[in-house]
């Protein structure tokens, strides 16, 4: 049933094939690629202690091959205490043991190559852990080496915090340390103190951490809140919100004005590619949460900075088809030239999209993030359509929920157990996981799906392969046809292959015509698993919460 390693590799080598002539001979295995995000800790358990690891992934990395994604991109897998589930570092070189050992992450990369798969780690270089060494000998006295790794001030005249700046975590972003009477800066809990990325030393610690993980092969990383690296030198107070809502999470009442996206940042960013180019083949991903007129500038001044910014566009965008028509348009229009797009429906920070969109409109979902234009990132278990899972109070293991409890900004209901069969605890663990699994494991999982013709999980797959397939998919232009009330029509092309995406985004059946200019073609994949073959001629018609890629003729003419 599953491909082996050499049909993959053939299949990625028909797949590494571009649309115009520098991309064509020059395409980079990522732009055609697929990634796939693992949150560690929710996986596949190993081990029998409730969390997931490294040998937990290794076993399912056939569940990736048969899915058809090409990279998988790991949440942070290194030594931690765990304050904010690794995305508090305490060692950049070590495997914490909750997940496994460093012999544990070279069988995974191996076994990951073997099949075909790239790997990408999550590089977390803003702040550390404040149980990093660095931290520790930083805050033990004011004249200590490290002290200006970190971002040490002076309280204010009323002895309170320096200025304004506040944690996306809660309250002030100042911990004031006893020990030297002086406050450190941290965008999030005071448990990870942010780094001083002016300092020199700092950047060639970060820069050689990355060395050591490609040289083991690592094949990439995603860069966690890379646009919140430097601070204003000068340490200005950040100005208010002027559209505060006190529903919202209260740093939000001041604009990160001087926080993030600082102009020196790019000049990082530059540094951090050089190294990430010292070896062939590797992937700069940012993780950026800005408008897309601003986001563009991560692809450097002359895309030397990140090779893919990630877009978060759909992760906020209202679902109607005029919304996405325009916001899809507008993020084309921004790109810079021969910056590669890129999407994304989910992470471990939001909402899951089946919830965010409706249980109906997942398969839509899935065929938009699967035929746009650009490097689709599908969140593990997306694909078999998981919902955000309620949680109760006792069972809140996130820092942000329990630092800022109950406006709905907690992430434990997208990070649930992945559910792969109808077994205890879906098969994720033989003991009671660390966070609880949605109640609709024992239908909805991977192994029940896998049989469903009609299955997300099946449309997934198909949509996949289809990508793969077709260059007018993987590689092709895009060009948007119309937004219609319910109706989301795009074309990709690729010389002389023409697919026709139709999104309803609504519960309705729904028909487009075109007079005068009467399409033909067949279609190739409805979300419902049906019609495939279904011979199109004059009307582009769907059923509710129907999305369907038409093959076009020739001769069909689309205005
Ligand atoms: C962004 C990560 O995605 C999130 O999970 C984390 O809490 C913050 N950065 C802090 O590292």
């Amino acid at each position: 049933m599953l491909s082996g390693a050499k049909l993959r590799k053939r299949q990625r080598a028909g797949a590494r094939v571009g649309t115009r002539g520098w991309e064509s001979m020059n395409a980079h295995w990522w732009q055609t690629a697929v990634i796939y995000q693992i949150y560690p800790r929710s996986f596949q358990d190993g081990d029998g202690d409730g969390v997931g690891d490294l040998r937990g992934i290794m076993r399912r990395l056939p569940h990736l091959v048969e899915l058809g994604v090409d990279a998988l991109w790991l949440s942070p897998i290194f030594r931690s205490p765990m304050a904010d589930f690794g995305y508090d570092v305490a060692d950049y070189t070590a495997i914490d043991p909750l997940f496994g050992t460093l012999d544990d992450f070279d069988a995974l990369a191996h076994a990951a190559h073997a099949l075909g798969l790239k790997i990408i780690l999550d590089l977390v270089p803003n702040h550390t852990s404040d149980q990093h060494p660095w931290f520790i000998e930083s805050r033990a006295s004011r004249d200590n080496p490290k002290r200006d790794w970190y971002i040490w001030r002076d309280g204010a005249a009323d002895g309170g915090p320096p200025n304004n700046w506040q944690s996306d975590f809660g309250g002030s972003a100042w911990q004031r340390d006893d020990a030297t009477g002086q406050y450190y800066y941290h965008a999030f809990l005071s448990a990870q103190p942010d780094l001083n990325w002016r300092k020199a030393d700092v950047r060639a610690a970060i820069y050689d951490a990355m060395r050591f993980w490609m040289r083991r092969g690592v094949d990439g990383f995603r860069v966690d809140v890379i646009w919140h690296l430097i601070k204003d030198a000068e340490f200005r107070d950040n100005p208010p919100n002027p559209d505060f809502r006190p529903d919202r999470p209260s740093h939000e009442a001041v604009l990160p004005l001087y926080t993030t996206d600082r102009p020196e940042v790019h000049d990082i960013i530059k540094e951090m590619r050089a190294v990430t180019d010292e070896f062939p083949e590797r992937l700069l991903i940012g993780e950026i949460y800005l408008p897309i007129e601003r986001l563009m500038a991560y692809y450097g001044r002359d895309l030397d900075g990140l090779h893919l910014p990630f877009n978060f566009a759909l992760i906020s965008a209202p679902w109607n088809a005029r919304g996405l028509a325009t916001l899809i348009g507008e993020y084309e229009k921004a790109l810079p030239p021969g910056g590669w797009p890129n999407w994304v429906l989910g992470n471990h920070d939001r909402p899951r999209i089946t919830s965010r969109a409706g249980a109906d409109q997942a398969g839509v979902a899935a065929m938009l993030l699967l035929t746009l234009r650009g490097t689709p990132t599908i969140y593990y278990g997306d694909e078999i359509g998981m919902e955000q899972v309620p949680i109760a109070r006792e069972q809140v293991r996130d820092p942000l929920e329990r630092n800022v409890p109950g406006i709905g900004v907690g992430r434990d209901g997208c990070r649930t157990p992945m559910q792969w069969e109808e077994a205890p605890n879906a098969g994720f663990s033989i003991s009671d996981p660390w966070l609880p699994l949605d109640d609709a494991h024992p239908m909805r999982n991977v192994a029940v799906q896998r049989e469903d013709k009609a299955s997300i999980y099946n449309l997934y797959r198909r949509l996949i392969a289809l990508r793969r397939a077709h260059r007018a998919l993987n590689s092709g232009t895009y060009r948007s046809v119309a937004a219609d009330g319910d109706l989301l029509l795009f074309i990709r092309e690729y010389e002389h292959e023409r697919m026709l995406v139709a999104l309803n985004l609504g519960d309705e059946p729904a028909q487009v015509s075109f007079p005068g200019h009467p399409l033909t073609g067949r279609l190739v994949l409805s979300t419902f698993g049906d019609r495939t073959g279904e011979p199109l001629d004059g009307d582009v018609a769907l059923r509710g919460n129907e999305g369907a890629i038409f093959a076009l003729s020739g001769d069909s003419h689309v205005p």
